[in-house]
Parts: structure tokens; sequence; C-alpha cells
């Protein structure tokens, strides 16, 4: 929050503001770990408020170090509390346009972005953060054994997906995203939503849990069935080139050069970016791909994710949750990588 403050007062905002209707806003959540419906308005000087309506006022009462307030409006808090809400900054990418238009022309606030800011904010975690990616990591890697010893049970690819959802929710998590298992000529769909029954070949499983707000994303493809030495040439060759992309990862690194120099490696076009930041969301900055002109530093969380996609026949990917660290990396998601054959 304090950098957030220096950024306002280095722009000559009067405060931030950030708005949670039905999808929460990971911003919002960055700063409080409030799920909860609200408004959470930080001035350039002093301290927060968190507005929120009466039927969340239980949950929000559990956070220190802000001013809490519910059951009157927004602008009728904001000026007890003496908040300036002439020159604003706002999420642009989180606030919908009715949230957007409705500080424009109702509270006549004149609103600045400052979405870019707060991804850079967001893109080093802090050790509190690393432990919850790696938490989350931790007990995904679990679960991906548990469906390893239970496939044999799986009829079809809902089943094996539902499996994944049960044992997350179990632990008391929620996925990060919804699990993808795809199998057969399934798995050439890199974003496959599970249908029908399982088939031989390649099952590529992509699968993430959050914990305690923080996501972990990784994917394993397996064989079921016995595979062809071609077939593992093809498995162990893209494994190579994930772990050299992995190689790669280090402060002071281009993550566009990274791309470039990581998919000059892999036999066919990749049809997807080779990762993604981690945190909050699931997919958030840095976005790593050959555009992208940002530097890896310590403390950032990506994911490294080439797949091989034939369409109509199988497709593979291999995807870890990698972490900058001050001489180079490190590899959250532990779970192996031999194929295996379920
Ligand atoms: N794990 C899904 C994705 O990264 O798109
Ligand atoms: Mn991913």
């Amino acid at each position: 929050m304090n950098a957030l403050q220096g950024e306002l007062v280095k722009r000559g905002l009067d405060c931030a503001i950030f708005m949670t209707n039905e999808d929460p806003n990971p911003n919002l959540f960055y700063f409080t770990g409030y799920k909860g419906a609200g408004f959470l308005v930080i001035p350039a000087n002093g301290k927060a408020v968190l507005h929120v309506p009466s039927r969340d006022l239980s949950e929000a009462k559990l956070i220190k170090g802000l001013s809490l307030s519910s059951g009157k409006k927004l602008t009728e808090s904001l000026a007890e509390f003496g908040i300036n809400t002439k020159k604003v900054g706002v999420d642009f990418v989180n606030t919908s346009v009715t949230d957007f238009n409705m500080l424009k022309e109702k509270f006549g606030c004149e609103l600045f972005d400052i979405s870019c800011f707060m991804d850079q904010l967001r893109a080093i975690k802090r050790k509190d953060e690393v432990m919850k990616i790696r938490k989350a990591c931790k007990i995904t890697d679990k679960i991906i054994g548990k469906f390893v010893d239970n496939f044999s049970k799986f009829k079809t690819e809902q089943e094996a997906a539902a499996f994944l959802v049960y044992e997350t929710r179990k632990l008391g998590c929620v996925e990060s995203f919804e699990p993808i298992v795809a199998t057969g000529a399934n798995a050439a769909v890199p974003h496959h939503a599970p249908s029908g029954k399982i088939k031989a070949g390649f099952c590529v499983v992509d699968f993430g849990i959050k914990y305690e707000g923080y996501c972990s994303d990784v994917t394993r493809t397996f064989y079921f069935g016995k595979p062809t030495a071609e077939e593992q040439k093809n498995y162990y060759d893209l494994l190579k080139e994930q772990e050299t992309a992995i190689g790669l990862v280090k402060p002071g690194k281009i993550i566009g050069e990274l791309c470039v120099q990581a998919e000059k490696n892999l036999k066919q076009k990749l049809i997807h970016s080779l990762g993604h930041g981690l945190g909050i969301e699931v997919h958030e900055f840095p976005y790593v791909s050959t555009s992208s002109k940002t530097v890896l530093k310590e403390g950032m969380v990506i994911t490294i994710e080439p797949g091989e996609y034939i369409e109509g026949k199988y497709g593979i990917r291999i995807e870890d949750d990698v972490l900058v660290t001050k001489k180079g990396s490190e590899v959250l998601s532990k779970f192996s990588k031999k194929l295996i054959c379920l």
C-alpha cells in the first residue's frame, strides 16, 4: 500500500479506488485479502477505507489496518473520512463500465488508469506470497499423484476432471481454473473441455488450485496404453525443450528473447504463448510471449508450458511454475516429468 501511495503522490492523484461487484477484483484482494463485495479507497496519504455492504461486514471486520465503512453512501463515508476524490486512480482492467461511469458521472471524479502500476507491483511476489504459491504447487503435486493412482477407475474425461475438483475441495481449496483432462485426439486442443470416454494415447492433464487466494497451474502429459518408440521420442523431445526454456529463466533476461530462443528449438510453431505470470490470477503480468519487453526480476513467478499439437491425432504439453530467484530460477511444481503410463 505504501508503494501505491507513493505512486499516487508522484502522479498528483487524490486516491485510488478498487471495486468488486460480482467478480472479485484481484487488486482489492491483493491489498486486503478480502473476497466480498465493496470499494477499497486508498488515499494518497493516510488510512485506507473499505466500504462494504452490510451482508459482508463480518468478513470485512477480520481485516486489520483499515477503516471500515458500511450502511451509508460511499460519498458520505468518504467525506466523513476527509478523502478527496477529484483525481482518482482506477484499475481500468478490473473496473466495469457501469462502475467507471458511476465514478465519472455521479461522483464527478476525473479517472486515471493505474492498471500498469498494479501489474508491476504484483509481479514481484513478497515472501509470504511465494510461500502460498509454493504450497499451492505442493498440494497440486499431491492431487496429481492421487489422480495417477486412481486413473483406472475413470471411464470418462469428465469423471477424471471431477476427481481433481473433489480432491481439491476436500482440502478446503478451490481450482484456479476448470481442470483440463484431454485424451486421444482431444489432447491436440490446448483448452479442451473434458468430454466423453477416456481414449488411448497421450493424456494431457492441466490443473491448478488456489491456496489462500494464490494459484498453481501445472500440466503433465501421461500415456494411456503403451507408447511407441516414436511417441516416447516426441514426448522426451518436448520435455528437453521445456527444461531448456526453464534454464533460460534468470533475473535480467528479457522475456521476449527467452521465448524466441525457446520457441526456435520447438518442432512446430507454438499456438499459444510459452507461459504467463502466476499469482492471485492464474494468468497475470508478466505475459510470457515473444513480443514481451519485460525483464525478469527476482520474485516473479511464471509458467513455462510448451506444447506440441497435431490436430486430429495427439497433443503433448508440459507446464511448470517457476520462481525467478537471485541467480536463476526454482521450479515450484515438482511432480515427476517421466512419461508415466496409466
Ligand atoms: N492452464 C491453462 C492455461 O494456462 O491456459
Ligand atoms: Mn498455464
